[in-house]
């Protein structure tokens, strides 16, 4: 049960990597109104990973952040629209945060009885949710490209035809349900 569970929190966390090899100027920026900047979800699994599996859920609990950081991440006191403007963690730091805590998690797990790995499970779900998310960003900032290269004219890429013919509603909403908050 502990290979699985450590198993599966590695490939959550080398599809977050993966998701977010990309220079910082992409990671800090909001791509599309409705979504984070890359940067917000990198930290945000780490600083949920801590306070679920480290600090037994309770944000009174001491972290490894600076409380005032620590309440950056936390989805419900700041939506997505206000998350671009707030003092995040640089990519570097937000990286080196989420490796510290995984360091941790991975010593406790080793210590935890296999019937009390259910948390551990919810950690893994939690990453993969806003893998899908950071998926889904770089898909809208993949369409705005292609959006402005079909408004430069057919001559470029001419008749490409986009995300599967996915179009994005007037005012920037793309419609349908996004996981990960
Ligand atoms: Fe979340």
């Amino acid at each position: 049960m502990h290979d699985l569970v450590v198993r599966d929190l590695e490939q959550a966390r080398n599809r977050t990597l993966g998701l977010t090899d990309l220079d910082d100027p992409t990671l800090v920026t909001q791509h599309d109104p409705l979504m984070s900047p890359l940067v917000w979800d990198l930290a945000h699994v780490g600083q949920q990973e801590q306070l679920w599996l480290l600090r037994a859920g309770d944000p009174a609990r001491p972290g490894m952040l600076p409380p005032a950081v620590d309440a950056l991440y936390d989805a419900f006191k700041h939506p997505r629209a206000e998350r671009p403007s707030l003092p995040l963690l640089p990519p570097v730091e937000a990286r080196a945060y989420d490796h510290e805590v995984r360091g941790r998690v991975l010593d406790l797990i080793e210590h935890t009885p296999a019937d009390e790995l259910f948390t551990a499970g919810m950690v893994v779900q939690h990453e993969e949710q806003h893998d899908e998310t950071m998926l889904a960003t770089l898909q809208l900032r993949l369409a705005d490209h292609r959006d402005g290269v079909r408004a430069a004219g057919p001559g470029l890429y001419g008749g490409f035809a986009g995300l599967g013919g996915r179009r994005r509603r007037p005012g920037g909403s793309s419609g349908g349900r996004l996981t990960g908050r």
